[in-house]
């Protein structure tokens, strides 16, 4: 199955696809991004993701290309030329081709690309026995409810973690606040309640938080959104990862400590067999 691209209103192989050299994505990291995952040829939640590409454009100042008017069918049109049925749709939007000066450049138009890969699925063993977060301090700006393209902290806070035999990196503040991790949302359980750091300018609030949140709600489960100390993430009973490309996932290590008693907990594996219903999957079977 061909992996395909769209640039500014065209599909391509994937491999065919190039932008200019000048394009401010590429010299300025002048963009916002978003990851769509597909399951069985439906994106998920695909009307919240495509309204944060256009909160996150209007809050870089950044106007919509014309092709975005058509994006809806567009991206559908790639999903069935893919022919992936579980497919990860990666849309970008940058403030266009221009010799290289700070300054938005004038009359030109904004770059408009996405591709369609096959999603890839997470190892099972990973979901069985869940993975280990290192703590980093947040060097990010205070824009991160934007999903802009300049990612390298988090880069650097991904890498971290992977050098250090962990998978992700949970971002904390100055004063302990923690917020989110390089890649995900994180959430934690205490005596049967579900926290998880409140919306604020330093965390994305990310389209699988909201799913959990609501489904969380719907579960009954007692759930808040507000302050979160580093010092509860090591007293909690459970943590969990929330975010497009890993759903709903399970933390048993952060730094040296054990969380919980080392495996997946209860209300973790219950909330991610809820999701696995509302994308329509089967759950791996021993989380
Ligand atoms: N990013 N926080 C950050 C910093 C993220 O990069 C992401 C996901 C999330 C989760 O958001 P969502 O549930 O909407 O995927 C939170 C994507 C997947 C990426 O950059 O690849």
């Amino acid at each position: 199955m061909p992996e395909i691209a769209f640039v500014n209103d065209a599909f391509m192989p994937l491999s065919d696809a190039v932008v200019p050299i000048d394009d401010r994505g590429f010299v300025f990291s002048d963009g916002v991004y978003e990851v769509i995952a597909v399951y069985e040829g439906i994106p998920f939640r695909m009307r919240e993701h495509l309204e944060r590409i256009q909160r996150s454009a209007a809050g870089i100042r950044l106007p919509l290309p014309p092709e975005f008017e058509r994006i809806e069918a567009w991206i559908e049109e790639g999903i069935r030329q893919s022919g992936f049925p579980d497919c990860k749709v990666y849309v970008q939007i940058t403030r266009g081709v221009a010799p290289r000066g700070h300054a938005f450049p004038v009359d030109v138009q904004p770059t408009l690309v996405a591709t369609f890969r096959e999603k890839e699925v997470l190892a099972s063993e990973i979901r069985e026995q869940g993975v280990s977060l290192i703590t980093i301090e947040d060097i990010r700006w205070a824009r991160c409810d934007i999903k802009s393209v300049a990612l390298l902290p988090n880069v650097l806070a991904k890498q971290q973690a992977l050098d250090a035999g962990a998978f992700e990196s949970v971002f904390y503040s100055d004063d302990k606040t923690v917020h989110e991790c390089s890649v995900s949302n994180i959430f934690y359980v205490k005596r049967g309640a579900v926290i998880t750091p409140a919306k604020s300018n330093k965390l994305l609030p990310g389209i699988t938080r909201g799913v959990v949140l609501e489904l969380t709600r719907e579960l009954g489960i007692e759930t808040s959104e507000k302050r979160v100390c580093f010092d509860d993430l090591f007293r909690a009973d459970e943590i969990f990862l929330t975010g497009t490309t890993i759903e709903v996932l399970s933390v048993v290590k952060v730094d040296d400590a054990k969380i919980g008693d080392s495996k997946v907990g209860p209300v973790t594996r219950r909330i991610y067999e809820r999701f696995c219903q509302e994308i329509n999957t089967e759950p791996v079977a021993k989380v």
